[in-house]
């Protein structure tokens, strides 16, 4: 069997990759994180040896001792970020500096090692590359890539763990929420909330998305597309969704976001969006806002748009919110102008159709 080398990682091709047909029958709309590439790529890391054993080869399922960490103590982070298709047939990564930067500071949190920012952005590079023709070229769909990595040291003792893999998935996505919608709708969530200070909001790790699923389960039994977690303290504060930020539109054109207080990711989306809406002339503050204070505005004629932003989910309109003490419509129900113009800035930017004046995306062929 050929091995090359791609930088760090020694690759492995599928032997028996899916062929032309059956591939593009499997990127035919399909449903959100369910349809899979052929390749991962993986990394091992253990206290002797620290990184080592860089591969890529054919997706296959993980071998882990029943005992392993992450099975039992959730010592488990993860990323997501996009390869898109360019107009001339390239394709691109958007930010995954910025990525590996987060997914460095959440391994510090539930200490992991922290794997080296090239290494990461190669490991994505080098899976993208292999895996080309999966990069979709349908409007607005793309190649979802998830990074994550978890405690493999064999134990029930729950020390830190030393001896962990590093993985890379990746899969062929289209729109992110069922059936398409364009505008969501949101359950506001007061029984359970999402992260106290101190705790681990500010952490791409699994756990935090497992203590999250009774309140996602709850929206969609109230026909909702998300949740809207507040505040730990008060249950006052927005905070964001169950898998995405939020911003707020107001009348007078400014925007408005949740600060970054240690209990919200802080998103890469978000941090873009307040980049291009500032570039635009629109002022962006970061500042607290209550849900109370949301839905009077929201009435009242002052907060005329609001919608949700993440790697998955792009920028989706807020249409509708929903709760046991708020329920409230925002603006007439339909996508906002100045939601659109910023959606429309950024995904150009990520699809290679406008000037890239941050310098945000890295090129891959
Ligand atoms: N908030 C949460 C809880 C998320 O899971 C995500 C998705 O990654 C985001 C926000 C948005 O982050 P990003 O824009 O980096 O994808
Ligand atoms: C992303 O936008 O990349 C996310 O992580 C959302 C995901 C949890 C589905």
């Amino acid at each position: 069997m050929d091995i090359e080398q791609h930088g760090a990682f020694a690759i492995t091709p599928n032997p028996a990759p899916l062929s032309h047909d059956a591939r593009a029958a499997q990127m035919e709309n399909p449903a959100w994180g369910r349809v899979f590439t052929d390749h991962m790529a993986t990394l091992r890391y253990s206290r002797d040896k620290g990184w080592h054993d860089a591969k890529i080869e054919a997706l296959k399922p993980l071998q882990l001792h029943a005992s392993a960490v992450s099975l039992h103590y959730g010592v488990e982070i993860f990323e997501g970020l996009k390869a898109y298709r360019l107009p001339d047939g390239g394709a691109q990564l958007f930010r995954p500096d910025a990525n590996a930067r987060r997914f460095a500071n959440s391994a510090k949190r539930l200490v992991m090692p922290e794997l080296p920012v090239d290494l990461f952005v190669e490991s994505v590079r080098a899976l993208s590359q292999i895996d080309r023709d999966w990069i979709p070229t349908a409007d607005g769909a793309s190649l979802y890539l998830r990074p994550f990595m978890i405690g493999t040291e064999e134990t029930f003792a729950t020390n830190p763990s030393g001896a962990f893999l590093y993985c890379v998935a990746a899969a062929p996505v289209g729109a992110f929420f069922s059936g398409g919608a364009q505008a969501i709708k949101l359950w506001v969530c007061e029984d359970y909330t999402r992260a106290a200070i101190g705790g681990t909001g500010e952490t791409k790790c699994g756990g935090n998305y497992a203590a999250g699923l009774p309140a996602q389960a709850e929206a969609l039994r109230q026909g909702c597309n998300q949740v809207i977690f507040l505040d730990a303290i008060e249950r006052r504060w927005v905070e964001e969704l169950g898998a995405m930020n939020v911003f707020f539109v107001f009348d007078d054109g400014t925007l408005q976001t949740p600060p970054l207080t240690g209990t919200i990711l802080p998103g890469v989306t978000r941090d873009s969006i307040i980049t291009l809406a500032r570039d635009m002339g629109y002022q962006v503050n970061e500042a607290p806002y209550a849900m109370d204070q949301w839905m009077a505005d929201a009435k009242s004629g002052r907060l005329v748009e609001a919608f949700s932003c993440g790697t998955a989910a792009v920028v989706a309109p807020i249409s509708e919110i929903k709760g046991n003490n708020h329920n409230f419509q925002i603006g007439d129900g339909t996508p906002g102008a100045i939601t659109t113009r910023i959606k429309t800035a950024l995904t150009d930017i990520q699809f290679g159709r406008a000037p890239d004046p941050h310098g945000w995306c890295q090129r891959l062929f």
